[in-house]
């Protein structure tokens, strides 16, 4: 953000505008009145005020300053679609619509403090920016809300961005930031940090990060609005599964399968959601061993396996976390299935413990038993499923990532979060998270007899802990080897 004057008017050797008095007078008249109603507070406002009330308890006479972000550079002057920083989206409820370079401050009063949603709000049709405003002006990328209106919509107070200088003037050693949502107003605070004689080193890495802690870590027990927004992205993505599986045909016919594995994905997430969570893994065959492969440039193949791990993100920004390891033909082979009925298992046995009171980093320990079980019982491992679980760990050759992850705004939600609140941390109802075991033969493993070689199998799902164990919230996504090819065949 740093400027909170509009960005620059479009002008380049490639674009002219009439830039006389009388064109400006003639194109900011004509229009009609344009009514601007006051909505009702969409569902999430009062959610996203506990959530600034918890906030609030956590630093009493902090100013805190949760920028959304700008828009970012993809090349020359055209941007990235815009995603407004997660931590913001948390506590304003504004999401894909997020107008951006936003702020949210909140300034201490009394106990507690008052929160003002900064943004630049609709401009009038009298400015240059309506129509010559390649960046930002209506005419260009469509009109922006009003204060009034986003004031009763988020149920926040709201003030022009204009107004933000006053709180760049206010910087002081009580003022903390969220740095990575935007660059630069990062800088911005920084140069007042210092123009204000404050230990800028001490802030930076004791206040802000302590609010960068507190942002991930209040996002661990998610809310019911929230609970609900990540079922819908979990239906949507089976949708896009779905719809996946009626398209392999194509897949397969087409020199870059994948492609058209991803792009059937990301054309649901695109009508159902905002756009997908993360880069689509469309790996198939051997692709599927590269457990972050989204280029996605190889071919669907008959007789091998494709692994899809997808997910939608809805316009409240929450996304699924799913992967499901399909037989490019419908039928699973021997050893296929028999690799995937134990990454299964592990999937089963680890969720088979999740309930409130143990620690997050057993259900991993948990899928790890029966990785390494299975992979000693064929021979695949250098000792016994035992030693391999203590000093050996040679299992982990085949499945080299962790079992687990939060899940909410972020696929890898919570990030920031201390360990022992995460990895050592204890589980609560309310909780959000994937169990993704996996294993992967690499096609040039010398490791593992010939028929394993080239195999990658991963099933990831989404679990949310309740009062008493957990809900498995993607288990309507078939998942045994069985349920897999009836679901192929049904959609055939
Ligand atoms: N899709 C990335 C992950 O499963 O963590
Ligand atoms: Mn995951
Ligand atoms: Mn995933």
């Amino acid at each position: 953000m740093a400027d909170t004057s509009s960005p620059s008017l479009s002008s380049s050797g490639r674009s002219s505008l009439p830039a006389d008095d009388s064109f400006r007078s003639y194109i900011s008249g004509g229009w009609a009145d344009r009514p601007d109603g006051t909505p009702a507070p969409r569902i999430a406002a009062p959610y996203a005020a506990a959530r600034r009330l918890r906030l609030s308890a956590l630093h009493p006479g902090k100013r805190l300053i949760v920028p959304a972000g700008p828009a970012r550079v993809r090349s020359n002057d055209t941007d990235h679609p815009y995603r407004a920083h997660s931590a913001f989206a948390h506590l304003t409820g504004w999401g894909a619509d997020a107008v951006p370079d936003s702020v949210l401050v909140f300034e201490p009063v009394g106990d507690g403090h008052e929160a003002t949603l900064y943004f630049r709000p609709a401009a009038g049709r009298d400015t240059t920016e309506f129509y010559a405003n390649a960046a930002i002006g209506e005419f260009w990328t469509g009109p922006r809300p009003s204060l009034a209106h986003v004031a009763a919509d988020l149920g926040l107070e709201t003030a022009d961005l204009s107004a933000f200088d006053a709180v760049l003037d206010a910087v002081d050693a009580d003022t903390l930031l969220v740095r990575d949502a935007d660059p630069a107003l990062t800088d911005q605070v920084d140069g007042r940090r210092l123009l204000a004689a404050v230990d800028a080193e001490t802030v930076e890495e004791e206040g802000d990060a302590t609010l960068a802690r507190d942002l991930s870590e209040l996002r661990f027990v998610k809310d019911e609005w929230e609970v609900d927004e990540l079922r819908a992205a979990v239906d949507a993505t089976r949708r896009g599964f779905d719809e996946v599986i009626a398209d392999l045909p194509n897949a397969i016919a087409a020199v870059r399968g994948e492609r058209v594995v991803e792009g059937t994905f990301n054309r649901r997430a695109r009508i159902d959601g905002n756009t997908v969570g993360y880069d689509t893994i469309a790996a198939s065959g051997p692709h599927a061993c590269y457990l972050h492969w989204t280029r996605n440039d190889g071919p669907v193949v008959p007789g091998d396996l494709i692994l899809i791990d997808a997910g939608v993100e809805l316009d409240s920004l929450y996304t699924a976390d799913i992967t499901r390891t399909l037989p490019v033909n419908g039928r699973f082979t021997d050893v296929q299935r028999r690799v995937y009925e134990a990454v299964l298992e592990a999937a089963d046995a680890a969720r088979a413990i999740v309930r409130p009171g143990i620690r997050f980093r057993e259900i991993h320990a948990e899928a790890m038993r029966v990785i390494a079980a299975k992979t000693a019982e064929w021979g695949l491992l250098p000792g016994t499923a035992e030693e391999s679980l203590g000093d050996g760990q040679w299992h982990r050759r085949y499945m080299i990532h962790g079992t687990s992850h939060h899940l909410g705004l972020d696929v890898h939600d919570c990030a920031k979060a201390r360990r022992e609140l995460y990895l050592e941390g204890v589980l609560e109802p309310g909780m959000v998270f994937t169990i993704e075991p996996g294993l992967y033969f690499q096609v040039d493993d010398t490791t593992v007899p010939e028929e394993y070689r080239g195999i990658g199998v991963r099933i990831e799902d989404n679990i949310l802990v309740t009062a008493d164990g957990c809900e498995l919230l993607s288990g309507g996504i078939p998942r045994t080897a069985d349920d897999v090819e009836a679901w192929m065949g049904s959609l055939a």
